[in-house]
């Protein structure tokens, strides 16, 4: 069963860092910074602004929890930390370490189509190398070996949710995730605000007017206490081209693990 939550105290009570009692896990490039700034608009829950790589990385993780709590942003009783860190969803070791810190820790896993979350994520790569001078090949040779799909390369790994969901399934009770819909977020953040608001037991205090439109950005962006907010240019970008023959067999490819994720999460997505 999910860790209780404790009543906030008043606003002048002392803040100190705690561990997180909600962490953000996965997909990368799923929109987990946009779910973690919007997230973070709750007056009830803090956020570590960086990515903390704590469970997913053995030199992190052997610095101990002291450490990781040491990552963690100020917060006073009553208040959620939460992080996030996409690559924990992937990594093998890391749902047993989550559980070691906290079994009752809720998990937040925003997804998105698999066969665009590996265009994102190989849009991503591919920007690091250029910026670094290095080349990189095209996507579809990373993508395709004689035709069919090469399931060596990284980014195609990382779509098959199933896999990895099963080994945190594995160690955590269902009700402890809450999957989040990445193209509804896009559309229209707020109610899929409301749902994480009720998964956390958190009052419910994201409001619509916490959101507007940006017509330029092409995505909603933040406002909060007079602020305005859009994520940075490296989130929403133009995404690598992929012909409409290697995305038929990509999308081919990915039914059946998808089915697999839709029957673990007992709920359907409009996916290729
Ligand atoms: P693209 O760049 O492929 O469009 P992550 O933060 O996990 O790396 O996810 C990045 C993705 O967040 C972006 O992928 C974008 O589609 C998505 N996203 C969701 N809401 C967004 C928002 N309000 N502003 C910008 N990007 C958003």
């Amino acid at each position: 069963t999910p860790s209780p939550r404790p009543a906030p105290a008043p606003a002048n009570a002392s803040a100190t860092q705690r561990l997180p009692g909600a962490i953000i896990i996965g997909v990368r490039k799923g929109g987990t910074r946009a779910l973690l700034e919007m997230l973070s608009l709750h007056p009830d829950v803090e956020v570590a602004k960086a990515e903390v790589h704590f469970f997913n990385l053995d030199d992190n993780y052997r610095r101990g929890l002291g450490w990781y709590r040491a990552q963690m942003p100020l917060s006073r009783p009553g208040q959620l930390t939460v992080e996030k860190t996409p690559g924990y969803f992937t990594a093998p070791l890391a749902p047993g370490r989550v559980r070691a810190m906290d079994p009752g820790a809720r998990l937040l896993l925003i997804v998105r189509d698999p066969a665009e979350r590996l265009v994102s994520d190989y849009t991503q790569v591919l920007h690091n190398r250029r910026q670094r001078g290095k080349p990189y090949p095209p996507l579809e040779e990373l993508l395709l070996r004689q035709g069919r799909v090469n399931t060596a390369y990284k980014a195609l790994q990382r779509s098959l949710y199933h896999q990895h969901l099963g080994r945190w399934l594995a160690r955590f009770p269902r009700a402890q995730v809450h999957v989040v819909d990445g193209e509804a977020l896009i559309r229209d953040p707020f109610p899929e605000l409301r749902r994480v608001e009720r998964f956390l037991e958190l009052p419910p205090r994201i409001a619509p007017d916490n959101f507007y439109f940006n017509a330029t950005k092409g995505f909603y962006c933040l406002l909060s206490a007079g602020h305005d907010k859009c994520l940075d240019e490296s989130k929403g970008r133009p995404h690598a081209p992929l012909s409409a023959q290697a995305l038929r067999t990509l999308c081919l490819f990915l039914r059946e693990p998808n089915r697999r994720f839709f029957s673990m999460v007992g709920r359907t997505f409009a996916w290729c």
